[in-house]
Order: C-alpha cells, then structure tokens, then sequence
C-alpha cells in the first residue's frame, strides 16, 4: 500500500498572489503561464452562468441536461487529481519541454475544476445533485490514492485524459454536439474546457511514459477506465434524473429525452471509435492530429475578435 502522492518541486500556493475567487476552491499549485502549446489562461464564468434556465441543454432535454450536470460534477475533484498525479512525478521528468507543458497542464486544470465548481454551484441551485457527487468523487480518489501507485495514477490520468480529449474533438468538431449543449454559459465553458483538452491531451500520458510506464498496464487500466466511467455516470446520471421532481412530472417528455440520448453524438459509432484507438498497442494521443482544430478554434475563442476575451482575466 502507497500513501498520498509526494508532491513535486512545483511551489504550492503559500501567498494571496492567487485569491480564489470561488471560496470553496483552492488553487493547490502555482502553474505560471504554462507553455506555448499548454497556455494557462485565467477565466472568470461567473456572469455567463448567472440566468442559464434548469434544463440548458437544446430544446430544454431533461436527459441531456442531467448527463451534461453529472459530467460537470466530476470534473473538480477529477481534474484535482489528475493534477496531483502528474505533480507527484514532476521532479523526475528531465525534458524541458515536458517540464513546461506540465506547468501548462496543471495551470489549465487547476482553472478548469475552478469554473466547473461555478457552474455547478448555478446547477445545484437548480436541485441537480453536483455537490453529492463532487463528495462521492472526493472520497473515491481519497482511497483509490492510498492504494495505488504513482504510476497506476498517472495510467488512470492518461486513460481519462483520452476520454475528455474525446469529448473535446466531437464538441469541437460536430456542431450537433456544440448544439446538443444548448444554453450559452454552459456551452461557453464547455468550448473553452475542449480547447484546452485537446491542447494538453498528450501531457499525461507522455508522463506516464517518461517515468517508466509499460503498454500491458496502460491498455489494462483503460479496460478498468472504460468498465468504472460507463458505470459511474450511468448510475449518477439515473440518481440525478430520479431525484428531479419537475422530470418525474413528465414521464412522457421523460422518456423522449431517454430515446433521444441514444441518438446524441456523444454516444456515437465515432465517439466509441475515437474512444476505442487507446486501446491499441503503440498509441499515442497525438495519433489523432488536431493542429489544425486547436489553432481554429484558439482563433475564434481567444483571437483578435474571440469569442471568449472578455472572460479572460488580465
Ligand atoms: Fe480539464
Ligand atoms: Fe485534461
């Protein structure tokens, strides 16, 4: 048994140069401003938030409004420890290049659980459950990481980094998929989430390769990844949906919504084939080329007249 992962030389944060905004986050680590592939850019959601209706998702879909909810509910205390992981092993990482986009990563992700925990404070206002899965998930890595070691954390980082890197393609890609979102608010913070995932996609399991990590257990913790993530949103995305009194209402709308689902990008034939490509032998996410995606849309978020600049805090 492995106690808690040791952290890196990377400096915890000991002054009020970074004052969480949100005062139930902590920003646990000083990620600078990153590198030119990995930036870190420091967004402020809060407004864009402030009126998004209970049901945001396209034409009010209970179902997809309550997945989106149960997704954003994990990412806070996922992506803490997805930060923990690769901060645990930071020290022994020797390429320059690597060292910075590691700054990049844990920056970028230390952002995106922040505006996450914003949204889901609007969502839980709403009565969606978001704070009772962002406990669940906390005890979860609280004892997975008393039990595993370093580099099964940064395998199970790294098989997780292929999901959201999957969803980040088809919302970037599929214009159903960004229409499947609905409301702006969420979609905005969903778009940037992407941008970003598609930029460090590479950083966790370039980690795990560079301190040693083999295939057998990379492709075995991504079996594991696939069986807990299918399970775990599923049974909190029927808690989520069985807990809402208005969906319980509209047993008809309900069951469209369902049948809907089946039909969304997000659990698409190309979803499970993009999804499916970690579990070859020899794969490496940038395998999947998305220059050309990151710069388009590094454009039209954060360019000369991004849609996302004024959110960016100076
Ligand atoms: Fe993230
Ligand atoms: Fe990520």
């Amino acid at each position: 048994m492995c106690g808690p992962p040791e952290v890196g030389n990377l400096p915890r944060v000991t002054t009020t140069t970074t004052v969480p905004r949100h005062s139930r986050w902590i920003d646990e680590y000083e990620a600078g401003t990153g590198s030119a592939t990995v930036p870190v850019r420091r967004m402020d959601f809060e407004r864009y938030v402030a009126d998004l209706p209970k049901y945001f998702a396209a034409d009010g879909d209970i179902v997809m409004s309550h997945v989106l909810s149960v997704l954003s509910s994990t990412f806070p205390e996922g992506e803490k420890f997805f930060v923990r992981s690769v901060a645990a092993v930071r020290d022994e990482i020797t390429d320059p290049q690597l060292r910075a986009d590691i700054d990049g990563f844990i920056g970028q992700e230390q952002m995106h659980g922040r505006e996450h925990l914003v949204l889901n404070d609007r969502l839980a206002e709403h009565g969606y459950p978001t704070r009772g899965i962002n406990a669940y998930v906390r005890g979860l890595y609280w004892v997975r990481e008393r039990m595993q070691s370093k580099k099964v954390n940064l395998a199970f980082t790294a098989a997780l980094e292929h999901y959201t890197a999957t969803l980040a393609e088809l919302l970037l890609t599929d214009d159903d998929a960004r229409a499947a979102v609905g409301q702006p608010g969420a979609r905005d913070i969903l778009t940037w989430h992407a941008l970003e995932e598609s930029e460090h996609k590479a950083v966790a399991y370039d980690v795990y390769k560079a301190v040693g990590g083999g295939e057998l257990m990379r492709i075995f913790v991504m079996f594991l990844t696939d069986l807990l993530f299918i399970f775990e949103t599923g049974v909190m995305g029927v808690i989520s949906v069985a807990k809402d009194p208005d969906a319980r209402r509209h047993p008809l709308k309900l069951a469209k919504s369902f049948a809907r689902l089946r039909r969304s990008p997000f659990v698409s034939m190309r979803a499970l084939r993009i999804l499916a490509e970690y579990h070859r032998p020899g794969f490496h996410p940038n395998d999947r080329d998305t220059t050309a995606l990151i710069a388009e849309w590094r454009q039209a978020l954060f360019g000369r007249e991004g849609q996302l600049n004024e959110l960016v805090a100076s």
